[in-house]
């Protein structure tokens, strides 16, 4: 493949991240169709083909005429997809949907996580605990996002409770990290192995969802961002990856402690359609096409979540430098609907937009 040779590219998912794939593939003039269902967003933009994602079949028919297929969530079943020609690739998904299989996958990489046992019944759950001490988070070791397949433990008559409530599902158990300052850092590589990063970015969360993301992170050292390119360089060279790959930190005492990381364009890079030289969507996009990858040069920027309701576009006219991006989702609490994207140095707005979107706070 070369630049002027545009391909398909299909997508599995029709949501947010495929509705800005699908934005970033009009300026590479390359055809997409997303598999989702015709009320998804991405419909705004691109082609959806109803497709059942269990259904085996039906997802070879809808990739068939692709020459590459990626995908918006990790929530996906691999024995489905092995055979297609993805991009990352399925062992890849496979490990960063299983975060048991992730965390040791990480540290096989010398990166080190927050301290973590399996549990897989309640027994195991109160060895668990006897070894990582209260407070500790318990999540399923699949399916969990935007906080979900959590609980917080914080004493003995918590353990039955939370594994009742996750459904008896396999798990991990994780100590609570007193971090400084959560981070991530969102890398592409290609065909060829060239691989870019992009500057470490804060981000902010609350009920486990991502609420404001910042670059460039108050409290980056050279050193930190070399750790992270580092550790992410390996990542991608151990898995052969092709494609857009995050990875979500803890900040402790100037240390990185890996979080999770996802296998696609990421909530925490939606900054870098405006704040980059190349967007993340534009680069995964050049990855898995076999292009060579757009410069990742950024200046300072705020990405600020919409969760369960958009403000108008009247409202936000009223700010000057903003970006506001409405995927056209119904609004339902807790819901991602939308972000704003702010100049760094719009600093009054930033904190006034801020408590608009988080009255609570
Ligand atoms: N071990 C931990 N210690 C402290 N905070 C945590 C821990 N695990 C998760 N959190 C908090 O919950 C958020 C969501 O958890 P995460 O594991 O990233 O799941 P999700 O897949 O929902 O993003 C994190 O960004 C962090 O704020
Ligand atoms: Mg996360």
């Amino acid at each position: 493949m070369s630049e002027t040779q545009p391909s398909r590219i299909a997508i599995l998912g029709a949501g947010q991240l495929a509705l800005m794939l699908a934005e970033a593939a009009k300026t590479l003039l390359v055809e997409v169709s997303c598999a989702g269902q015709e009320s998804d967003c991405a419909s705004r933009v691109a082609k959806v083909i109803t497709v059942d994602l269990e259904d085996a079949s039906e997802v070879a028919n809808f990739a068939k005429s692709s020459d590459v297929v990626t995908i918006e969530t990790e929530n996906i079943d691999i024995s489905i997809v092995e055979g297609l020609p993805l991009a990352p690739n399925a062992r890849a998904i496979g490990i960063a949907q299983d975060r048991l299989a992730e965390k040791l996958f990480l540290q096989s990489c010398g990166i080190s996580c927050a301290p973590f046992r399996s549990v897989d019944s309640v027994q195991d759950l109160r060895s668990a605990v006897q070894e990582l001490g209260f407070p500790a988070i318990l999540k399923t070791r699949r399916m969990g996002y935007d906080g979900k397949g959590q609980k917080r433990i914080y004493s003995d008559g918590d353990l039955d409770g939370a594994f009742e409530d996750l459904g008896k599902v396999p798990c991990v158990l994780e100590g609570v990290v007193r971090f400084d300052a959560e981070v991530s850092l969102i890398a592409a590589r290609s065909r060829t192995g060239e691989i870019v990063f992009y500057p470490l970015i804060e981000n902010v969360h609350r009920e486990g969802i991502l609420r404001r993301s910042t670059v460039p992170f108050a409290g980056v050292t050279n050193a930190m961002q070399s750790q992270a390119e580092g550790y992410l360089k390996r990542t991608l060279e151990e898995l052969e990856y092709v494609g857009v790959l995050a990875v979500e930190f803890f900040v402790v005492g100037g240390k990185l402690v890996a979080n999770e990381m996802a296998p696609r364009v990421h909530n925490s890079g939606h900054w870098t359609i405006e704040g980059s030289k190349t967007s993340q969507f534009e680069n995964h996009l050049r990855a898995i096409l076999g292009m060579k990858l757009g410069s990742t040069d950024s200046v300072p920027t705020v990405m600020l979540n919409c969760i369960g309701k958009m403000p108008s576009a009247a409202e936000t006219a009223t700010t000057p430098a903003v970006w506001r991006h409405d995927y056209g989702k119904t609004a339902r609490p807790g819901r991602k609907v939308g972000h704003l994207t702010l100049p760094g140095s719009q600093h009054e707005a930033i904190e006034r937009w801020y408590l608009l979107l988080n009255p609570e706070e």
